[in-house]
Protein backbone atom coordinates (compact mmCIF):
# COMPACT_ATOMS: atom_id res chain seq x y z
CA UNK A 1 0.00 0.00 0.00
CA UNK A 2 2.04 2.27 -0.92
CA UNK A 3 0.93 5.92 0.44
CA UNK A 4 3.77 7.90 1.29
CA UNK A 5 5.47 11.15 1.37
CA UNK A 6 6.74 12.99 -1.34
CA UNK A 7 10.45 12.29 0.18
CA UNK A 8 11.42 9.04 -2.26
CA UNK A 9 8.94 11.01 -4.95
CA UNK A 10 11.47 14.39 -4.53
CA UNK A 11 15.01 12.33 -4.02
CA UNK A 12 14.73 11.27 -7.33
CA UNK A 13 12.86 14.27 -9.15
CA UNK A 14 15.50 16.60 -8.11
CA UNK A 15 18.40 14.87 -10.28
CA UNK A 16 16.18 12.79 -12.42
CA UNK A 17 14.72 15.65 -14.70
CA UNK A 18 11.28 15.18 -13.73
CA UNK A 19 8.59 16.30 -11.34
CA UNK A 20 5.49 15.19 -10.10
CA UNK A 21 1.91 16.39 -10.86
CA UNK A 22 -0.21 17.36 -7.33
CA UNK A 23 -3.56 17.61 -8.76
CA UNK A 24 -6.42 19.69 -6.70
CA UNK A 25 -9.49 16.99 -5.73
CA UNK A 26 -13.19 17.53 -4.64
CA UNK A 27 -15.00 14.81 -5.69
CA UNK A 28 -14.91 11.21 -6.74
CA UNK A 29 -15.15 11.98 -10.46
CA UNK A 30 -11.95 14.25 -10.21
CA UNK A 31 -9.95 11.56 -8.16
CA UNK A 32 -10.78 8.53 -10.04
CA UNK A 33 -10.19 10.49 -13.55
CA UNK A 34 -6.48 11.80 -12.28
CA UNK A 35 -5.76 8.26 -9.96
CA UNK A 36 -7.11 6.76 -13.70
CA UNK A 37 -4.46 8.52 -15.63
CA UNK A 38 -1.50 8.05 -13.48
CA UNK A 39 -2.24 4.28 -13.16
CA UNK A 40 -2.18 3.98 -17.04
CA UNK A 41 0.60 6.15 -17.31
CA UNK A 42 2.96 4.55 -14.13
CA UNK A 43 3.31 7.79 -12.56
CA UNK A 44 3.58 8.56 -9.16
CA UNK A 45 1.00 11.36 -8.08
CA UNK A 46 0.12 14.17 -5.35
CA UNK A 47 -3.65 14.60 -4.52
CA UNK A 48 -3.85 17.76 -3.07
CA UNK A 49 -6.83 18.71 -1.08
CA UNK A 50 -7.44 22.87 0.06
CA UNK A 51 -9.19 24.23 2.62
CA UNK A 52 -12.05 24.53 0.34
CA UNK A 53 -12.25 21.13 -0.65
CA UNK A 54 -12.29 19.87 2.82
CA UNK A 55 -15.46 22.19 3.66
CA UNK A 56 -17.16 21.13 0.39
CA UNK A 57 -16.46 17.66 0.19
CA UNK A 58 -16.27 16.78 3.85
CA UNK A 59 -12.70 15.69 4.58
CA UNK A 60 -13.76 11.81 5.75
CA UNK A 61 -15.65 11.38 2.65
CA UNK A 62 -12.57 12.82 0.91
CA UNK A 63 -10.41 10.48 2.88
CA UNK A 64 -12.11 7.37 2.07
CA UNK A 65 -12.18 8.04 -1.55
CA UNK A 66 -8.53 8.40 -1.67
CA UNK A 67 -8.22 5.03 0.44
CA UNK A 68 -10.24 3.67 -2.13
CA UNK A 69 -7.82 4.53 -5.01
CA UNK A 70 -5.17 3.38 -2.74
CA UNK A 71 -6.83 0.20 -2.81
CA UNK A 72 -7.95 0.13 -5.97
CA UNK A 73 -3.86 0.23 -7.08
CA UNK A 74 -1.66 -0.94 -4.94
CA UNK A 75 1.35 -0.55 -6.78
CA UNK A 76 0.78 3.51 -7.44
CA UNK A 77 2.97 5.45 -4.97
CA UNK A 78 0.64 8.44 -4.17
CA UNK A 79 0.49 11.20 -1.57
CA UNK A 80 -2.11 12.76 0.56
CA UNK A 81 -1.25 16.47 0.88
CA UNK A 82 -2.73 19.74 2.25
CA UNK A 83 -2.89 22.32 -0.12
CA UNK A 84 -2.05 25.89 0.62
CA UNK A 85 -3.08 26.02 4.93
CA UNK A 86 -3.23 28.87 6.36
CA UNK A 87 -3.18 28.09 9.96
CA UNK A 88 -1.40 26.07 12.57
CA UNK A 89 -4.45 24.26 13.16
CA UNK A 90 -5.43 23.04 10.26
CA UNK A 91 -1.84 22.00 9.53
CA UNK A 92 -2.26 19.61 13.24
CA UNK A 93 -5.92 18.69 12.22
CA UNK A 94 -4.82 17.11 8.49
CA UNK A 95 -1.57 15.59 10.39
CA UNK A 96 -4.50 14.36 12.38
CA UNK A 97 -6.51 13.12 9.62
CA UNK A 98 -3.93 10.62 8.38
CA UNK A 99 -2.41 13.32 5.32
CA UNK A 100 1.50 12.47 4.43
CA UNK A 101 1.99 15.95 3.75
CA UNK A 102 1.35 19.52 4.63
CA UNK A 103 1.88 22.91 2.60
CA UNK A 104 1.79 25.77 5.31
CA UNK A 105 1.17 28.93 3.04
CA UNK A 106 2.75 32.07 5.10
CA UNK A 107 3.38 33.71 2.14
CA UNK A 108 1.15 37.13 2.45
CA UNK A 109 2.78 37.09 5.84
CA UNK A 110 5.85 39.68 6.04
CA UNK A 111 9.07 37.57 6.03
CA UNK A 112 9.46 36.93 10.20
CA UNK A 113 6.01 35.57 10.47
CA UNK A 114 6.63 33.30 7.94
CA UNK A 115 9.70 32.23 9.14
CA UNK A 116 7.82 31.55 12.63
CA UNK A 117 4.49 29.88 11.27
CA UNK A 118 6.50 27.56 8.49
CA UNK A 119 9.34 26.73 11.07
CA UNK A 120 6.23 25.70 13.55
CA UNK A 121 4.55 23.36 10.51
CA UNK A 122 7.51 21.86 10.06
CA UNK A 123 8.46 20.73 13.86
CA UNK A 124 4.57 19.62 13.70
CA UNK A 125 4.38 17.94 11.03
CA UNK A 126 8.39 15.79 11.44
CA UNK A 127 7.41 15.00 14.66
CA UNK A 128 4.61 12.77 12.74
CA UNK A 129 6.40 11.49 10.10
CA UNK A 130 4.58 14.02 8.31
CA UNK A 131 6.86 16.53 5.11
CA UNK A 132 6.41 20.26 4.89
CA UNK A 133 5.72 22.44 2.06
CA UNK A 134 5.90 26.25 2.54
CA UNK A 135 5.92 28.90 0.39
CA UNK A 136 8.26 32.26 0.11
CA UNK A 137 7.18 35.12 -2.55
CA UNK A 138 3.51 36.63 -4.15
CA UNK A 139 2.18 34.87 -6.98
CA UNK A 140 -0.53 36.70 -8.81
CA UNK A 141 -3.93 35.52 -9.81
CA UNK A 142 -5.92 34.62 -5.64
CA UNK A 143 -2.72 35.50 -3.91
CA UNK A 144 -2.64 39.09 -4.79
CA UNK A 145 -5.93 39.53 -3.53
CA UNK A 146 -4.79 38.24 -0.08
CA UNK A 147 -1.84 40.54 -0.30
CA UNK A 148 -4.40 43.56 -1.16
CA UNK A 149 -2.83 43.47 -4.60
CA UNK A 150 -4.07 44.78 -7.60
CA UNK A 151 -3.86 43.05 -10.91
CA UNK A 152 -2.10 46.25 -12.60
CA UNK A 153 0.21 46.69 -9.83
CA UNK A 154 1.42 42.79 -9.64
CA UNK A 155 1.89 42.72 -13.21
CA UNK A 156 3.84 46.03 -13.01
CA UNK A 157 6.24 45.10 -10.61
CA UNK A 158 6.55 41.33 -10.59
CA UNK A 159 10.26 41.49 -9.92
CA UNK A 160 9.58 42.82 -6.40
CA UNK A 161 6.89 39.66 -6.01
CA UNK A 162 8.83 37.20 -7.17
CA UNK A 163 11.07 34.83 -4.65
CA UNK A 164 14.45 36.46 -3.29
CA UNK A 165 17.03 33.82 -3.83
CA UNK A 166 19.34 34.89 -0.61
CA UNK A 167 15.75 35.00 1.58
CA UNK A 168 15.19 31.94 0.20
CA UNK A 169 18.04 30.16 1.47
CA UNK A 170 17.69 32.02 4.88
CA UNK A 171 14.03 31.10 4.68
CA UNK A 172 14.77 26.88 4.30
CA UNK A 173 17.57 27.20 6.77
CA UNK A 174 15.43 28.92 9.44
CA UNK A 175 12.66 26.52 9.04
CA UNK A 176 13.88 24.26 8.11
CA UNK A 177 10.86 22.95 5.15
CA UNK A 178 10.88 19.91 3.07
CA UNK A 179 10.05 21.69 -0.40
CA UNK A 180 9.72 25.29 -1.21
CA UNK A 181 6.82 26.75 -3.38
CA UNK A 182 8.90 29.56 -5.10
CA UNK A 183 7.01 32.38 -7.19
CA UNK A 184 8.40 33.22 -10.31
CA UNK A 185 5.91 34.60 -12.60
CA UNK A 186 3.14 31.70 -12.46
CA UNK A 187 -0.56 32.40 -10.88
CA UNK A 188 -4.00 30.96 -9.88
CA UNK A 189 -6.85 30.71 -11.69
CA UNK A 190 -7.29 30.45 -15.92
CA UNK A 191 -6.38 34.01 -16.90
CA UNK A 192 -2.18 34.09 -15.91
CA UNK A 193 -0.94 36.66 -18.11
CA UNK A 194 -2.07 39.70 -19.75
CA UNK A 195 1.03 40.60 -21.62
CA UNK A 196 3.77 37.61 -22.98
CA UNK A 197 3.41 34.36 -21.10
CA UNK A 198 6.89 34.27 -19.52
CA UNK A 199 8.26 32.72 -16.88
CA UNK A 200 11.05 33.56 -14.68
CA UNK A 201 13.25 31.12 -15.22
CA UNK A 202 16.88 33.02 -14.45
CA UNK A 203 14.89 32.88 -10.86
CA UNK A 204 14.49 29.47 -10.56
CA UNK A 205 18.05 28.72 -11.63
CA UNK A 206 19.53 31.36 -9.15
CA UNK A 207 17.41 30.17 -6.48
CA UNK A 208 18.72 26.52 -7.33
CA UNK A 209 21.65 27.73 -6.61
CA UNK A 210 21.36 29.81 -3.03
CA UNK A 211 19.50 26.25 -2.15
CA UNK A 212 21.25 23.49 -3.48
CA UNK A 213 19.42 20.66 -3.11
CA UNK A 214 15.53 22.26 -2.00
CA UNK A 215 12.90 20.51 -4.10
CA UNK A 216 10.85 23.56 -5.49
CA UNK A 217 7.44 23.27 -6.13
CA UNK A 218 5.81 25.41 -8.90
CA UNK A 219 1.76 26.81 -7.75
CA UNK A 220 0.00 27.83 -10.32
CA UNK A 221 1.03 25.64 -13.44
CA UNK A 222 -2.28 25.01 -15.35
CA UNK A 223 -1.45 25.65 -19.05
CA UNK A 224 -5.52 26.30 -19.64
CA UNK A 225 -6.17 24.30 -22.79
CA UNK A 226 -7.20 26.01 -25.88
CA UNK A 227 -9.38 23.08 -26.73
CA UNK A 228 -11.33 23.13 -23.22
CA UNK A 229 -11.51 27.00 -23.55
CA UNK A 230 -13.19 27.26 -26.87
CA UNK A 231 -15.53 24.36 -25.68
CA UNK A 232 -16.29 25.87 -22.99
CA UNK A 233 -16.90 29.54 -24.71
CA UNK A 234 -18.77 27.44 -27.79
CA UNK A 235 -21.56 25.92 -25.63
CA UNK A 236 -22.79 29.01 -23.44
CA UNK A 237 -19.72 30.02 -21.15
CA UNK A 238 -17.61 33.08 -20.84
CA UNK A 239 -13.78 32.78 -20.52
CA UNK A 240 -12.58 35.46 -22.94
CA UNK A 241 -8.83 35.49 -22.99
CA UNK A 242 -8.33 32.77 -20.94
CA UNK A 243 -4.93 32.14 -20.62
CA UNK A 244 -2.24 29.52 -18.94
CA UNK A 245 1.80 28.92 -18.11
CA UNK A 246 3.10 27.43 -22.01
CA UNK A 247 4.28 23.83 -21.47
CA UNK A 248 7.22 24.43 -23.38
CA UNK A 249 8.56 26.37 -20.24
CA UNK A 250 6.68 23.90 -17.66
CA UNK A 251 8.86 21.42 -19.41
CA UNK A 252 12.17 23.32 -18.88
CA UNK A 253 11.58 23.94 -15.49
CA UNK A 254 10.72 20.22 -14.22
CA UNK A 255 13.90 18.93 -16.52
CA UNK A 256 16.63 21.25 -15.84
CA UNK A 257 16.08 23.60 -12.62
CA UNK A 258 14.77 21.69 -9.73
CA UNK A 259 11.22 21.51 -9.52
CA UNK A 260 9.78 18.63 -7.50
CA UNK A 261 6.18 19.53 -7.67
CA UNK A 262 3.67 20.96 -10.17
CA UNK A 263 0.07 22.08 -8.76
CA UNK A 264 -2.59 21.88 -11.62
CA UNK A 265 -6.01 22.32 -10.52
CA UNK A 266 -7.25 24.57 -12.93
CA UNK A 267 -7.08 22.59 -16.02
CA UNK A 268 -9.39 19.56 -14.48
CA UNK A 269 -11.47 22.06 -13.45
CA UNK A 270 -12.07 23.37 -17.33
CA UNK A 271 -11.70 19.57 -18.73
CA UNK A 272 -14.65 18.80 -16.55
CA UNK A 273 -16.77 21.96 -17.11
CA UNK A 274 -16.02 21.91 -20.70
CA UNK A 275 -17.79 18.89 -21.07
CA UNK A 276 -20.53 18.83 -19.15
CA UNK A 277 -21.31 21.91 -21.25
CA UNK A 278 -21.15 20.19 -24.34
CA UNK A 279 -23.61 17.10 -23.00
CA UNK A 280 -25.78 20.27 -21.95
CA UNK A 281 -25.88 22.05 -24.65
CA UNK A 282 -25.76 18.94 -27.43
CA UNK A 283 -28.31 17.32 -25.50
CA UNK A 284 -30.88 18.98 -24.09
CA UNK A 285 -33.37 16.37 -22.59
CA UNK A 286 -30.03 14.54 -20.96
CA UNK A 287 -30.52 14.27 -16.65
CA UNK A 288 -28.52 11.74 -15.56
CA UNK A 289 -25.57 12.85 -14.06
CA UNK A 290 -23.32 10.05 -15.19
CA UNK A 291 -24.00 10.68 -18.67
CA UNK A 292 -22.26 14.25 -18.25
CA UNK A 293 -19.95 13.47 -15.63
CA UNK A 294 -18.88 10.50 -16.81
CA UNK A 295 -17.65 12.28 -20.12
CA UNK A 296 -15.96 14.90 -17.64
CA UNK A 297 -13.79 12.17 -15.66
CA UNK A 298 -12.94 11.30 -18.88
CA UNK A 299 -12.03 14.64 -20.05
CA UNK A 300 -9.56 14.90 -16.92
CA UNK A 301 -8.20 11.34 -17.81
CA UNK A 302 -6.78 12.80 -20.90
CA UNK A 303 -5.78 16.15 -19.66
CA UNK A 304 -3.78 14.36 -17.00
CA UNK A 305 -2.37 11.88 -18.96
CA UNK A 306 -0.98 14.55 -21.38
CA UNK A 307 0.22 16.38 -18.40
CA UNK A 308 2.50 13.32 -17.21
CA UNK A 309 4.32 13.52 -20.38
CA UNK A 310 5.10 17.34 -20.00
CA UNK A 311 6.19 16.50 -16.41
CA UNK A 312 8.41 13.89 -17.63
CA UNK A 313 6.77 11.94 -14.89
CA UNK A 314 5.08 8.73 -16.82
CA UNK A 315 6.71 5.47 -15.99
CA UNK A 316 8.28 6.94 -12.62
CA UNK A 317 6.47 4.93 -10.23
CA UNK A 318 8.53 1.87 -10.06
CA UNK A 319 11.19 3.77 -9.13
CA UNK A 320 9.56 5.50 -6.70
CA UNK A 321 8.35 2.15 -4.68
CA UNK A 322 12.18 0.75 -4.59
CA UNK A 323 13.00 4.53 -3.47
CA UNK A 324 10.37 4.22 -0.30
CA UNK A 325 11.73 0.55 0.19
CA UNK A 326 14.92 1.53 0.77
CA UNK A 327 14.47 4.75 2.72
CA UNK A 328 12.53 2.23 4.56
CA UNK A 329 9.98 5.27 5.58
CA UNK A 330 7.27 4.65 8.00
CA UNK A 331 3.63 5.14 7.40
CA UNK A 332 2.66 8.31 9.13
CA UNK A 333 1.03 7.70 12.59
CA UNK A 334 -2.10 8.28 12.69
CA UNK A 335 -2.76 6.50 9.02
CA UNK A 336 -0.67 3.43 10.27
CA UNK A 337 -2.86 3.15 13.52
CA UNK A 338 -5.97 3.60 11.36
CA UNK A 339 -4.96 0.68 8.72
O1 LIG B 1 -4.57 27.19 -5.29
C1 LIG B 1 -5.74 26.97 -5.10
C2 LIG B 1 -6.35 25.73 -5.61
O2 LIG B 1 -6.69 25.84 -6.95
C3 LIG B 1 -7.49 25.31 -4.74
O3 LIG B 1 -8.56 26.17 -4.92
O4 LIG B 1 -9.21 26.91 -2.63
O5 LIG B 1 -10.84 26.98 -4.55
O6 LIG B 1 -10.15 24.79 -3.54
P1 LIG B 1 -9.77 26.23 -3.83
P1 LIG C 1 -3.77 26.42 -11.18
O1 LIG C 1 -4.86 27.38 -10.84
O2 LIG C 1 -2.85 27.00 -12.20
O3 LIG C 1 -4.28 25.09 -11.58
O4 LIG C 1 -2.90 26.21 -9.84
C1 LIG C 1 -3.32 25.34 -8.84
C2 LIG C 1 -2.54 25.48 -7.58
O5 LIG C 1 -1.51 26.10 -7.52
C3 LIG C 1 -3.06 24.78 -6.40
O6 LIG C 1 -2.30 25.04 -5.27
ZN1 LIG D 1 -1.47 27.01 -5.26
Amino acid sequence: MPLMTTKPMFDLAYDGGFAVGAFNVNNMEITQGIVTACAAEKAPLILQISKGARKYANMRFLKHIIDAAVEEYPDLPIVIHLDHGDTGDLVEACIKDGFTSVMIDGSPLPFEENVKLSAAAAKAGHQKGVVVEAELGVLGGIEEHVVGLGAEEYQKNVEKYLTDPRQAAEFWQRTGVDSLAIAIGTSHGAYKFKHEAKLAIGRIEQIMKTCPGLPLVMHGSSSVPQEYVDLVNQYGGNMPNARGVPEDQIHLAVTRYGVCKVNIDTDLRLALTAKIREVFATKPSEFDPRNYLGPGREAIVKTVKHKLQVLNCAGKAEAVIKQWKKLGEPLPAFYAESH
